[in-house]
């Protein structure tokens, strides 16, 4: 299978699971309808595609992986609502249609994003008490882990912190491993850990999705600059004007384009022994690296 059809395959897949945690309505106003508005029907599903490719790479159950592929979209879908409120980015466009806030409010787009993460931790813990297994709660862990303050939640302090300041390139690094690239990571960690592989497996991934990771937020600053509205679904231009701090800042196109791509080659290095069985992740490694959208 290659990269194409695998996504072909899942996308379908990972939808249908999204859209069932909205079986149960609670007849509550507007914020389910908000919900819904982001998560569903939009997005690369990325992360939850790195979940069950990992998953299916150590020969585990897809269905195993499904919640927390789930939850992590979740997750990241709650980022992007937040993102782009007035007070953080001001975004006016994500995933080719108006944000959030921009149709039902910023109010129930902060609610609509503490929603998406609250219920991406009760599918998590209601998976665990189902059947505790040391993997689900280490997956689970790992999850809470790079969401908060060591990974998203911290990155996306640090972005804000250093909007119209200059940083250090370690920080700046530090601030993309941690803003987008520790999902990511933990995506493809959740998967390996669930299908019960060896450590020095999932060590490898690590690696791989760190690399990943970093090289995926320093593609995103240059396609900010370089990229097409129409493909990318959102506004191109911002990170300049609000004077953040990127890759592009710092080093200009040309110089981040060739650390992306030795990021990108790090990565591949990490799982160059698995040979074939290694195939979906070069692919998608090489995505990140000439991705257009
Ligand atoms: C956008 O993430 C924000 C970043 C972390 C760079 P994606 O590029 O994965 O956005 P969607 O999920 O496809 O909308
Ligand atoms: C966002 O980085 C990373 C998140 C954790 C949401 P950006 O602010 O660059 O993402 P876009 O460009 O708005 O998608
Ligand atoms: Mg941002
Ligand atoms: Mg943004
Ligand atoms: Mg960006």
């Amino acid at each position: 299978m290659n990269l194409k059809e695998f996504i072909e395959k899942y996308s379908d897949l990972i939808e249908e699971n999204l859209t069932l945690i909205f079986n149960n309505g609670y007849e509550l106003p507007v914020i389910e309808d908000a919900m819904k508005y982001s998560l569903l029907g939009g997005g690369k599903r990325l992360r939850p595609l790195l979940a069950i490719m990992t998953c299916q790479m150590f020969d585990g159950s897809i269905e195993e992986v499904m919640p927390y592929a789930c939850s992590i979209e979740m997750i990241h879908t709650y980022s992007l609502i937040h993102d782009d409120l007035p007070a953080m980015d001001n975004d006016d466009y994500r995933r080719g249609k108006l944000s959030n806030h921009k149709v039902y409010g910023e109010g129930f787009a902060i609610l609509a994003g503490d929603a998406l993460l609250n219920t991406a931790y009760e599918i998590l813990l209601n998976n665990i008490l189902n059947k505790p297994t040391e993997e689900r709660i280490k997956a689970a862990y790992i999850i809470s882990k790079a969401a908060g303050l060591e990974g998203m939640l911290g990155g996306q302090a640090m972005d804000l912190y250093y909007e119209n300041r200059n940083i250090e390139i370690e920080r700046l690094d530090q601030m993309h491993r941690r803003k987008t690239g520790a999902l990511i990571k933990a995506s493809l960690e959740v998967g390996a850990i669930l299908s019960k592989a060896e450590e020095d497996d999932i060590r490898r991934i690590s690696i791989f999705g760190e690399n990943l990771g970093k090289a995926y937020q320093i593609s995103d600053d240059i396609l900010d600059v370089i990229g097409s509205q129409e493909k990318m679904g959102k506004t191109i231009g911002k990170d300049a004007k609000s004077n953040k701090s990127t890759y592009v800042k710092h080093f200009g196109i040309n110089q981040s384009k060739k650390i992306m791509i030795d990021t990108v080659n790090d990565a591949k290095k990490a799982v160059e022994k698995y040979g074939s069985k290694a195939n979906l992740l070069i692919e998608l490694a090489d995505f990140v690296a000439y991705r257009d959208k």
